[in-house]
């Protein structure tokens, strides 16, 4: 017992050096076993018993759910991401909605502009071969370098200069925002149909959140991305489920 409250004691100093005291202070990080049960009465049905993100309704889903055995996923995104996200559901994050937060979230922007749907299909081509190991087209390169690369690096494995924590205000990734996928990445990548792609690209990640996404030119049930557990779940639940999906799917960095 002494031992479980001496470190209950220091993960409270620690996380009191990085978030507000109230928030570190107010609520419990919750247990396994409520973080079991929550797992398997909401979540598996999208994310898998596994956490492989092939549960029952995984494929008709746009974008396929998280993959919570995914190192590159998993090491990238903190606890407090994964708690607003849970809570409040992916958009308000994206859109920095959530109040007493201090998320920074830069999104995907909308390329619509700058691109014909010709040349995005071109771009999503190149994109896809930085996971198939494809050659790439030198012209495509140049442009990729230009209107990409800052955020998804050269070399399409999320490391662009904005992506990594950079002082603010230029900062593009804060405490709560996981940087863009690595491109480079099969599991990461299996997740997103060519159809998402090309309406993310067009519309940046906040325009194809809703319903219908003009982008694609036809209608179909829209892109979800993670819908909010807030009305389901309390903070310790939420907290709890957090911890079993961490400690559950994935073990050692
Ligand atoms: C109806 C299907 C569905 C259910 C149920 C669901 N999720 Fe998700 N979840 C998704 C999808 C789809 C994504 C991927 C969103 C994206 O890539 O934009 C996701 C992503 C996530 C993410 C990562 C967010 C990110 O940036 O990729 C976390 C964490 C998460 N879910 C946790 C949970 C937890 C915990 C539960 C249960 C309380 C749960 N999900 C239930 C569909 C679901
Ligand atoms: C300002 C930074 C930024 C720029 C510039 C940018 N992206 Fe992104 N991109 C992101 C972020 C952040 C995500 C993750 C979206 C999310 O979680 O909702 C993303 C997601 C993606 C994805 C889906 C896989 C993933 O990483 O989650 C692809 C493919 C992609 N971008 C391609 C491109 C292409 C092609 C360009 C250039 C035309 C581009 N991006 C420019 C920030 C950027």
């Amino acid at each position: 017992m002494a031992l479980v409250a001496v470190g209950v004691l220091l993960a409270a100093v620690s996380l009191s050096g990085l978030f507000p005291l109230s928030f570190a202070q107010a609520v419990s990080r919750g247990d396994l076993a409520t973080g079991e049960r929550v797992y398997k009465q909401n979540c598996f049905v999208c994310h898998g018993m596994k956490g492989d993100g092939k549960g029952p309704t995984a494929e008709s889903m746009v974008p396929r759910p998280q993959v919570f055995t995914n190192p590159s996923f998993m090491f990238r995104v903190t606890d407090e991401y994964m708690f607003y996200v849970v809570k409040y559901g992916k958009l308000p994050v994206l859109k920095r909605e959530i109040l007493d937060s201090n998320f920074e979230s830069l999104t995907m922007p909308a390329f619509g502009h700058l691109f014909e749907d010709r040349e995005i299909r071109e771009l999503i081509k190149f994109v896809w071969a930085f996971t198939t190991g494809e050659p790439q087209s030198p012209e495509w390169r140049e442009i990729f370098v230009q209107a990409c690369a800052t955020c998804h690096g050269e070399k399409g494995r999320g490391d662009g200069e904005r992506a990594v924590g950079q002082p603010p205000p230029d900062r593009f990734v804060s405490e709560g925002q996981p940087p863009p996928a690595d491109l480079t990445d099969p599991v990461l990548m299996a997740r997103f149909p060519d159809d998402f792609l090309f309406a993310l690209i067009k519309e940046g990640s906040l325009g194809v959140n809703y319903e219908t996404t003009p982008a694609i030119g036809h209608a179909m049930t829209g892109y979800r991305t993670m819908l909010p557990f807030s009305q389901a779940l309390s903070d310790e639940e939420i907290w709890s489920v957090i911890q079993y999906i961490r400690e559950t799917f994935i073990k050692d960095p």
